[in-house]
């Protein structure tokens, strides 16, 4: 293959060079295209073709379904790894030693307190606001009382800044959810694992002892990994581009749970479980709601479906599954909902529609059958979306840094109005 790019532009023919990722996927460098060719630019609503940065961290094929951290794949690591161990890959880029992976959690433990005074700032919501909004601005928040993890201008500075939020997090996660069920904000129990440390911090109940379930544990490190990163996704677009201002790592993290809240990403899982709640009383009428989602005058969407780069099943989707039977089975749970989403499942993919349009199960339609069998409500399953991908988020932050990648400003093609006169408010 030749590693350049021929463009023609009114008889004038331009040549851009190719460049060739690690997994032969071959890339136009247009960097050169709007001096060359005195202003002309590329345009790509949604970035549907254009590549926004060149990245080590995680490969995914959507067309054979295939999803990679650090060369590691998905599977393997759902199946063999732990949260933490995949959280140190992904930012570090290699799996750690016993020693390293100690390290790693201790430095985060000597972080897991919150300054009190952020309390003040949770009471201030309403108990009705969603806790997506209330993490967010929490996240934002931890600035102001860690001001020494803005600055990241040293590696140890950037490695003091993501073990602390690593080591926070998981309280505002778990402050979040308590606040709105009048629970006491609590804190861990540094002698627990990271994921038996957040299922306590949420689920310990002031009048007795937590005690830990190995099904809830393994169920729960296991989402945590599938989500823990999926390449230049909006909301890790949106971590990126943030960061590019050297805005601090918190702040690019508050902009990325924001991004990650809207019903089309991350708040998907949080819309399936309420489309299949309202199929079950309705009946379990699966065809009516096949039949919204083809209806171009109806914004009804079947969520839990379709997806920006996997045009075959979801990697993750395909691991969900089975672990959605399993913890269900384990918890001894009969849950309607799962046989109407197997239903769901299998109507879409024998529905032409969706044949031709390539929308198969994603990430978020069965992973809230098994949140809520774990009996997180609904409202925090975007919540946990968050906890699963702050690792990717700051890898994807860390390398965008590292590389000195220049502050994110893209083009536009302007299509208003011409120069016009001022026209004075008597002659409107
Ligand atoms: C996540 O990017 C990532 O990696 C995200 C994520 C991650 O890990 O970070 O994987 C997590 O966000 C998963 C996606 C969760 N969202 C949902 O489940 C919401 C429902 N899905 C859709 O809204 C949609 O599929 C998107 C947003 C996921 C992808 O949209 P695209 O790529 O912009 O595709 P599109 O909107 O252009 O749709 C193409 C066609 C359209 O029909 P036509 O105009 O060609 O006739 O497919 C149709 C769409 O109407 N379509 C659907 C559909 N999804 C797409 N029709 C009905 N139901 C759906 N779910």
């Amino acid at each position: 293959m030749s590693d350049k790019a021929t463009l023609e532009i009114n008889g004038e023919k331009y040549e851009f060079p190719l460049i060739t990722g690690s997994e032969n996927e071959v890339a136009i460098d247009v960097k050169a295209l709007r001096g060359a060719t005195g202003g002309v630019i590329t345009i790509d609503p949604g970035y549907k073709n254009t590549g926004s940065c060149e990245s080590a961290i995680t490969f995914l094929d959507g067309e054979k379904g295939i999803l990679r951290y650090r060369g590691y794949s998905i599977e393997e690591l759902a199946e063999k790894a732990d949260f933490l161990e995949v959280a140190y890959l992904l930012i570090f880029g290699e799996l750690p030693n016993q020693e390293e992976l100690d390290k790693f959690h201790e430095d985060i433990k000597s972080h897991a307190i919150v300054d009190d005074d952020i309390k003040k700032i949770l009471d201030a919501f309403p108990k009705s606001a969603h806790p997506m909004g209330v993490l967010a601005s929490l996240t934002s928040a931890l600035t102001a009382f860690n001001p020494t993890s803005v600055d990241v201008n040293s590696d140890e500075d950037m490695y003091n800044a993501i073990v602390r939020i690593l080591g926070k997090f998981p309280v505002l996660v778990a402050w979040a959810m308590r606040k709105k069920h009048g629970l006491p904000l609590d804190y861990g129990d540094n002698s627990l694992g990271y994921v038996e440390n957040v299922l306590k911090m949420m689920f310990k109940n002031p009048t007795s002892d937590y005690e830990q379930n190995p099904i809830l544990v393994n169920a729960l490190d296991k989402l945590l990994i599938l989500h823990a990163d999926h390449e230049q996704n909006c909301s890790t677009s949106t971590v990126r581009i943030t960061g590019s201002s050297h805005a601090g790592l918190f702040v690019s993290l508050a902009a990325g749970i924001s991004a990650l809240w809207g019903p089309l990403h991350g708040g998907a899982n949080q819309a399936v479980l309420e489309m299949l709640e309202a199929i079950r009383e309705d009946g379990g009428d699966t065809k009516k709601y096949m039949a919204k989602a083809k209806d171009k005058s109806d914004p009804f969407r079947l969520m839990g479906f379709g997806h920006r780069v996997y045009k075959n099943f979801d990697p993750r989707a395909k691991i969900i599954k089975v672990a959605a039977d399993e913890v269900l089975g384990d918890l001894g749970v009969e849950d309607p909902i799962l046989d109407i989403a197997k239903g769901l499942e299998k109507e879409a993919l024998e529905d032409q529609y969706f044949v031709d349009r390539k929308l198969y199960p994603n990430v978020d339609f069965y992973s809230g059958i098994i949140y809520r069998a774990m009996g997180i409500p609904t409202e925090m399953f975007t919540v946990m979306f968050a906890l699963g991908r702050l690792p990717g988020w700051i890898a994807q932050w860390r390398e965008m840094r590292l590389r000195k990648e220049p502050i994110g400003r893209p083009r536009q093609l302007y299509t208003g109005e011409t120069y016009r006169p001022f026209k004075s408010i008597d002659k409107r």
